[in-house]
């Protein structure tokens, strides 16, 4: 845990020192305004941890670890215009505050700042780093565009919910481990193996993202809750739910204040039993991360981290 406080103070710092020209101020005041309402950071944290797996100290790794939080960054702004998300971190949505064009504006910029701390890797390394972070770039997109597809659709399986999931969520998670093999130019199988590791821990935090979607605490969450049951988001509550019966989601469908779907949507899928078997499935998900985890062929010292960061994930509130 101490190391974990470690990290994160580090981030805290570098991420706060970031220098963003004054002007326009309409441009990048947005941007100090996102870096600064916070975040659990846990990304870069696990970049950095994972270059320590392999002794790389945190000044070594912190290049790459800020571009996939500044990377994860402009996904969010962007995310939360696609998703008309209102509240994010506890305060105002870029989109909210200022208007969609800033926030698009803005966001792109966060995405261009994450390549100009990659190309500080400019030796060998940087073709390895550029191609997971491309791919993963291009995946996000894919998985973004599958859920905003999937709103109007009726008869998403629980394998395209997984893809979907995999895409916008979990590969980040993988690239963040993976950047940490790179940087300490471990063999593609070293990479290989903590890149799954991450993308099963990634499917995982996303099923609880949808779980604490509707039912996190208001106070502490930080996002609205219902939002995506407001945006008829196929989480895997809702595509239980439709499995257990179609009367359950019919039920949500024909109401149609949003308070009140939500407060609905809530009592079926607890009262279906979607909840409980949404849990039952996040948790098998964790468990086959923590599997991964157990065959990754690094010293248990430097695990320590890693395994402290899934379990305070499996155990978060926000
Ligand atoms: C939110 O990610 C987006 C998802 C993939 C669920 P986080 O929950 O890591 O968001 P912050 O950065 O801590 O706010
Ligand atoms: C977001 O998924 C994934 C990305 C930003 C790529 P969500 O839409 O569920 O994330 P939140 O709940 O808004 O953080
Ligand atoms: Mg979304
Ligand atoms: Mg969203
Ligand atoms: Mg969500």
């Amino acid at each position: 845990m101490e190391q974990l406080q470690h990290y994160s103070t580090f981030l805290k710092e570098s991420i706060s020192s970031y220098n963003f020209p004054e002007n326009p101020t309409n441009l990048y005041d947005p941007l100090r305004y996102f870096l600064t309402i916070g975040g659990k950071r846990i990304r870069p944290m696990l970049t950095l941890i994972s270059g320590n797996v392999f002794n790389l100290s945190k000044e070594e790794c912190i290049h790459a670890a800020l571009s996939i939080e500044l990377f994860h960054n402009f996904s969010l702004i962007h995310d939360d215009i696609m998703d008309l998300a209102p509240v994010r971190r506890g305060k105002t949505t870029v989109h909210e505050k200022w208007n969609s064009n800033i926030a698009i504006l803005s966001g792109d910029v966060l995405l261009i700042e994450a390549y100009q701390q990659l190309v500080k890797y400019s030796d060998e390394r940087l073709p390895r780093l550029l191609k997971r972070f491309n791919e993963t770039a291009i995946e996000v997109c894919e998985g973004q565009q599958m859920d905003m597809d999937f709103e109007s659709r009726q008869d998403v399986s629980i394998a395209e919910y997984i893809e979907m999931i995999r895409l916008k969520t979990s590969v980040l998670i993988g690239c963040a481990l993976e950047f940490g093999g790179i940087l300490a130019k471990q063999s593609e199988k070293a990479c290989s193996s903590l890149y799954n590791f991450g993308v099963e821990l990634g499917i995982a935090f996303q099923i609880q993202d949808d779980l604490l979607d509707l039912y996190g605490n208001p106070e502490t969450f930080g996002k609205q809750i219902g939002g995506d049951v407001i945006a008829n988001k196929k989480t895997l509550l809702w595509l239980n739910a439709q499995q257990l019966s179609l009367e359950n989601v019919n039920e949500i469908k024909a109401i149609k204040n949003s308070e009140e779907k939500v407060l609905q949507a809530k009592n079926i899928f607890e009262k279906c039993g979607a909840k409980a078997k949404t849990e039952v499935e996040m948790n098998l998900h964790y468990e086959k991360a923590m599997q991964s985890l157990d065959l990754l062929e690094i010293n248990s010292d430097k695990k320590k981290p890693l395994y402290e960061l899934a379990n305070f994930l499996l155990n978060r509130s926000l």
